[in-house]
């Protein structure tokens, strides 16, 4: 079941016209997290900083000037050139994922989609509109912020995003109001021909 799924879901996304690609910041007015780019990465996605991708050299000056990460398909697909697409997903834990490029294969646990707009109301901010996210089950949601140091770093910790899923038990994390989408319209260019 768990295969049959993904397959049926690349099987849609694959030669699929994408018609809304979005940039997206993290939303918490007057937090320092407020406004920070969400960035792919390590197959995580973490806020700030840029980017990481790859472009074969036998694709060379085709390949898409890479400075930000580009989502499709309401947060379900990475915006790339790369044949079969990259998918975004949600880890039973609740950290934010995407597949590799010529990989269908999503961690055991996952989920694709779930993805909702939704208008925040606040006392001192005229309402907006983010994206955050539900569980299947409509029993959790939300969009969090933990702050982690990556392997291989000098210490310096960076925030990845993470959906609050049921099995989510991160601390020390930031609950944002939501992600922001800023919507790029017909004629923008792929985000990257595949983020890495
Ligand atoms: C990327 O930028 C270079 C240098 O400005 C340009 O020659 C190339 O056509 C650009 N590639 C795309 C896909 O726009
Ligand atoms: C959220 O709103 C945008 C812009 O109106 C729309 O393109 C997108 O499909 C909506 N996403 C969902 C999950 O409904
Ligand atoms: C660690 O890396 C950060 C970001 O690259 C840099 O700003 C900082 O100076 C580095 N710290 C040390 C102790 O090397
Ligand atoms: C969070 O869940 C994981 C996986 O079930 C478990 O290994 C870990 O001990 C839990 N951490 C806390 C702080 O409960």
């Amino acid at each position: 079941m768990f295969s049959l799924r993904n397959t049926l879901t690349v099987a849609l996304t694959f030669g699929t016209a994408v018609a809304d690609t979005f940039t997206l910041t993290a939303s918490l007015p007057g937090s320092p997290l407020d406004g920070l780019a969400v960035n792919a990465g390590g197959e995580a996605f973490h806020l700030g900083g840029s980017p990481g991708f790859y472009c074969p050299t036998s694709v060379g000056s085709a390949c898409p000037n890479t400075t930000e990460t580009i989502f499709a398909a309401e947060l379900t697909a990475l915006d790339v050139e790369v044949p079969g697409g990259q998918q975004v997903y949600v880890q039973a834990n609740g950290a934010l994922g995407f597949t590799q490029a010529h990989s269908a294969s999503v961690p055991v646990g996952a989920t694709i989609g779930g993805f909702v707009n939704v208008t925040v109301a606040s006392d001192c901010h005229a309402p907006w509109e983010v994206i955050t996210w539900k569980s299947p089950d409509g029993s959790t949601g939300g969009i969090e912020a933990c702050s982690e140091v990556p392997v291989g770093t000098n210490g310096t910790a960076v925030y990845n995003v993470y959906a609050v899923t049921p099995a989510y038990n991160q601390t020390g994390c930031v609950k944002l109001a939501g992600l922001l989408a800023s919507y790029l319209g017909t004629g923008a260019g792929f985000g990257a021909w595949q983020y890495i």
